[in-house]
């Protein structure tokens, strides 16, 4: 049932497209409006919410995190992202006017479930993201988005991720839409964005060569420093994770603004870096981010930096370049995340181990 493939997880990677396109896919009446029909919360309902808190563990934490910056952007609510292991004993601040959106593949997660509970006895309204129909998770939710991934075996979350994500800003469209902070042809427009997607995936898929010289270069590195800002940020922390559960080297994921408050005293000729730089736009998020690029380089680093195609800004110090489809600096996850999956795939198989079953690792927790 691998299709070929040595490992589930190279499976799931290469599905992703596929995954991405069955997630967006039927979300919009005849009108371009986005439907959730799954979601029994009213629009009313939506309406009076004054905060959102997204609460979830691991892979789908870092999904979380990117659901903030979209939400946040595109319809002016708050929006908390919280470790579930953490939510409960902090004795959070939740009441009817919030919003606790849940995500998890499995829907089993038990520090996710613990968090749900909690959060419904505080009167809270509870959305699952989950990719297991009839699960524990959106059983016990007041409403719930299916991810379309279909089964993943792989014990590391990979179309899992992609699909989370996507869920996430189907949902920050659909608030927007409903409370009216973008409205009809706002959210068509990026709901076509969206669509171009799975295309640009595959086009990431189609062109991995230099991330499978990357592994083979880097098999013997004893440390991985992973770099990202907005959007990116979560990318860099997701890239560290799947490198330290599946090749078992340590890994960390920073803010690339960050970098001078600490972790460049990390930086030599030995620490390997990736770096996500955002895509050019009106900020200067591009910018600040090359320049950690080039700080990293000054002092020796080998840079390993993905950027969006045709950015000739970075070329020039950058030790490899990996190259990305234009898309929204918000939708760029979608993209970047997937070389990192792959190198650490890779890496892993390099060094012998079982990328399906790291050492360790549950598919799914269902103890606290
Ligand atoms: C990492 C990974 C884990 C899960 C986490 C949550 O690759 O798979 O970090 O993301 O255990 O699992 P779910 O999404 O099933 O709640």
């Amino acid at each position: 049932e691998k299709d070929g493939y040595d490992w589930f997880m190279r499976k799931e990677i290469f599905e992703q497209p596929r995954a991405v396109a069955d997630t967006l896919l039927g979300r919009t009446d005849a009108e371009g409006r986005l439907l959730l029909d799954e979601s029994s919360i009213s629009a009313e309902e939506l309406r009076a919410i004054d905060k959102i808190i997204v609460v979830a563990c691991g892979t789908a934490f870092y999904a979380g995190l990117v659901a903030k910056y979209a939400i946040e952007h595109w319809t002016r609510i708050s929006c908390e992202v919280e470790l579930a292991s953490e939510f409960r004993y902090r004795d959070p601040i939740v009441d009817a006017r919030t919003l606790v959106v849940t995500i998890s593949q499995s829907g089993e997660t038990m520090d996710t479930l613990m968090a749900i509970r909690h959060a419904r006895e505080q009167g809270a309204k509870v959305m699952a993201i989950c990719n297991t129909n009839g699960s524990t998770i959106p059983r016990e939710s007041d409403a719930v988005i299916y991810t379309h991934a279909g089964p993943e075996i792989g014990v590391a979350s990979t179309k899992g991720f992609l699909t989370q994500v996507v869920a996430c800003y189907l949902l920050g469209l659909y608030l927007a839409q409903v409370r009216g902070t973008k409205f009809g042809d706002e959210v068509a427009a990026t709901l076509a964005e969206l669509q171009r997607t799975p295309e640009a995936i595959q086009r990431v898929l189609d062109d991995l060569e230099v991330v499978h010289k990357l592994a083979r270069d880097l098999v013997d590195a004893p440390s991985v420093l992973f770099l990202g800002r907005h959007a990116g940020y979560p990318v860099a922390l997701e890239g560290a994770l799947k490198l330290k559960e599946l090749a078992y080297i340590h890994a960390e994921g920073f803010a690339a603004g960050e970098l001078k408050h600490g972790p460049i005293a990390l930086i030599d000729t030995d620490l390997p870096v990736f770096v996500v730089v955002p895509p050019k736009g009106r900020d200067q998020l591009h910018d600040k981010v090359i320049s950690n690029v080039q700080e990293i380089r000054a002092r020796g680093a080998r840079t390993i930096v993905l950027a969006e195609e045709g950015d000739a800004d970075v070329a020039a110090y950058a030790d490899t370049l990996i190259t990305l489809p234009k898309v929204p600096t918000l939708l760029q996850p979608l993209l970047a995340t997937v070389p990192l999956q792959v190198f650490a795939c890779e890496l892993a198989t390099l060094k012998g181990h079982d990328v399906d079953q790291p050492r360790n690792l549950a598919k799914s927790v269902t103890v606290e």
